[in-house]
């Protein structure tokens, strides 16, 4: 959603909110502006579109405004109001400048407030209404951050917020009133504010997470944190965040999506490190620690998730059902949270998101929480909102993923919900530990066949980008599978129409023929994964029923499977390696060809790949 930095301190403004913000521009924005103090007040550079526009604006502007040490940015994802540059933030209200990400629920009522008032917004932003509500606090003689503290009251609807004031130069207050808020002392003085702690990391790893409720008070001297109700100090200390700042490059590869499916091998490796006490003796090593022994009294499981992480949820099933049998169901977040779920004792909830600060996976764990029932995260990003606020978590090492197509940390979602399938299946003595012991193997060594499968000139990526060469005319795509493929299929679809904006659908290859096989024809691009499994003979007739009707067929499977590959028009085989991993690990394989076909067909296309048009990194909002 929307990216803030705030800066106040030593060095020129400019030089950390230009390149803070380029580093938000990864969660999605259609405008973009700055707001920085110089002596005369505070003045404001902003525009539709991308984020160059608003340092074009900059170029042509006042040295003052370059040597400004005090400021802040803002990208806008637009909600209320058009992407236009009269609504694109920072927003001026008399002495108040702010910005703003989230939504006020309440704003139509405050509008009438603020009308009757006799104020006159010009922007069609609920943003701009927070603005005359400080400065009518601070007209009756409130200090700056009492005049945001009391403008809150009565505002619904999860926000962040930024504000200055030209009568308190040097001051920048950050309120989290739901949306995530991260702050940091900057080491040569001053200090950071920010909706991602990726806007700070260049600095310093020591970062405050904001709770729900407090404000953060920046100045020359550094931070003062405030509960936003009482308006008393709060002790906060920081968490170390060991992300590096190479992560945050594109290190040689064009995109940040191309270099985070490259890094999958190694993610994995991290993760697996992270989690395991390679002392153990037992087949699913897992380290001692709240999130493990949360999962040995589960008798059942319930996941909840959204997009591409409900998806790694979703083959995460067939692992711990057919593994530790145990009753697991995975839900969609924004479905389960308004549902009267039935959940018996001895239910675990697990919300799987990458960034931690998905609104409906969030709004499912807190609720479940007043409810006693356990629930365990697993995230990405130490200190994000499920992260704190779980019972337990378990965290994926993926590092920070900037491509809005979720890639590394898809990857690593699956490595952990394999642990937890095995790992129970081990307490449960559902299933043999000379099996389980083979699974363990066979998934170190994922990996390390990953890592070959992606070398650049491998017969994967070779077989890859000539399938797409071949299908450029493809007025559409269907991906079918079954089993843990048919999950696998809904995210190759879903990055498809993420990146490259073409249509594409998901479904289990038996679900064809109940309707969606009538939109098959010349045209339509059929993507079959159909790996040497439990699945792969119904898949393979489901597949005829396709041929017959002139699809183009694109198999995905065993390298040596010829019975399939001469059904196939296009072809890419999983590598040999493969063929001797237990067969519920194929999903690890399977799941980067899918990425590098949305890939190369998005770079075909010519879109934005890293961030594709309408989308966000962390949606934070319902
Ligand atoms: C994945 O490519 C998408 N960008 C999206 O579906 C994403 O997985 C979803 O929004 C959930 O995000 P989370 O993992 O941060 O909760």
């Amino acid at each position: 959603m929307c990216g803030i930095v705030g800066y106040v301190g030593q060095r020129k403004a400019v030089d950390v909110l230009i390149p803070g913000l380029q580093r938000l521009e990864y969660r999605g924005y259609d405008s973009a502006g700055i707001a920085l103090q110089v002596e005369k007040g505070i003045e404001i550079k902003k525009s539709e579109g991308r984020l160059e526009n608003v340092e074009r604006l900059l170029n042509g502007s006042a040295e003052s405004l370059q040597k400004s040490h005090t400021g802040m940015g803002h990208t806008r994802w637009a909600t209320h109001g058009k992407p236009t540059t009269q609504n694109a933030h920072p927003h001026k209200t008399g002495h108040v400048v702010l910005v703003h990400n989230g939504i006020i629920e309440n704003y139509l009522d405050l509008k009438r407030d603020i009308l009757t008032r006799g104020h006159k917004p010009v922007s069609e932003t609920d943003s701009e209404l927070f603005g005359y509500l400080v400065l009518d606090e601070m007209d009756k003689g409130a200090n700056l951050a009492e005049a945001v503290r009391k403008s809150f009251v009565g505002l619904h609807g999860q926000c962040s917020m930024v504000v200055m004031s030209e009568k308190e130069p040097g001051v920048i207050i950050g309120v989290r009133n739901g949306s995530p808020l991260v702050a940091a002392v900057d080491p040569q003085g001053g200090a950071i504010i920010a909706s991602d702690a990726q806007a700070a990391i260049s600095y310093t790893k020591d970062i405050f997470f904001l709770d729900h409720g407090e404000m953060v008070i920046a100045t020359n001297k550094g931070l003062v944190f405030e509960d936003l109700k009482t308006g008393k100090t709060v002790k906060r200390e920081p968490v170390k965040l060991d992300w590096s700042v190479d992560k945050m490059n594109k290190g040689g590869f064009p995109h940040y999506m191309l270099k985070e499916i490259h890094e999958q091998p190694v993610v994995l490796v991290d993760t697996l490190n992270a989690l395991l006490d390679r002392n153990k003796h037992t087949p699913f090593p897992l380290s001692d620690q709240p999130a493990v022994r949360l999962l040995e009294n589960a008798r059942q499981l319930i996941f909840v998730a959204c997009g591409t992480s409900w998806h790694a949820a979703s083959i995460g099933k067939y692992w711990i059902e057919s593994l530790a049998k145990i009753p697991v169901s995975v839900e969609l977040a924004s479905e389960f949270r308004y549902r009267d779920a039935v959940l018996p004792s001895g239910t675990v909830v697990i919300g799987v998101s990458q960034s931690g600060e998905t609104a409906d996976t969030l709004a499912v764990l807190r609720d479940l929480k007043t409810k006693k029932i356990p629930t365990i995260g697993i995230c990405n990003v130490r200190g994000s909102s499920i992260s704190r606020e779980a019972d337990a978590v378990f965290y994926t090492s993926a590092g920070p993923e900037i491509g809005v197509a979720a890639t590394k940390t898809f990857s690593s979602q699956l490595l952990v919900i394999y642990l937890i399938a095995g790992y129970m299946a081990h307490k449960s003595r559902a299933t043999s530990d000379t099996t389980l012991a083979k699974c363990f193997e066979d998934l170190v060594k994922v990996p390390h066949i990953l890592s070959d499968m992606l070398e650049p000139d491998s017969s994967m990526v070779r077989q890859v980008t000539g399938a797409v060469d071949s299908v450029k005319d493809a007025k559409g795509f269907f991906f079918i599978g079954r089993g843990t493929s048919f999950p696998m299929a809904l995210e190759g679809a879903l990055k498809l129409k993420e990146i490259s904006y073409d249509y594409a659908e998901g479904y289990a290859a038996g679900e064809l023929k109940h309707g969606p096989i009538a939109m098959i024809d010349l045209g339509m691009v059929v993507v079959v994964l159909a790996p040497k499994d439990l699945w792969r003979d119904k898949t393979v007739s489901n597949l005829e029923e396709v041929k017959a009707r002139g699809a183009t067929i694109l198999g995905i499977g065993d390298t040596e499977d010829h019975d399939l590959k001469t059904l196939c028009d296009l072809w890419v085989g999983l590598p040999k390696e493969g063929r001797a991993l237990e067969k519920g690990l194929l999903p690890f394989l399977l799941s980067p060809i899918v990425q590098l076909l949305s890939y190369h067909r998005a770079v075909y296309r010519g879109t934005d790949v890293d961030k594709p048009r309408n989308l966000a990194k962390s949606v934070t909002v319902e």
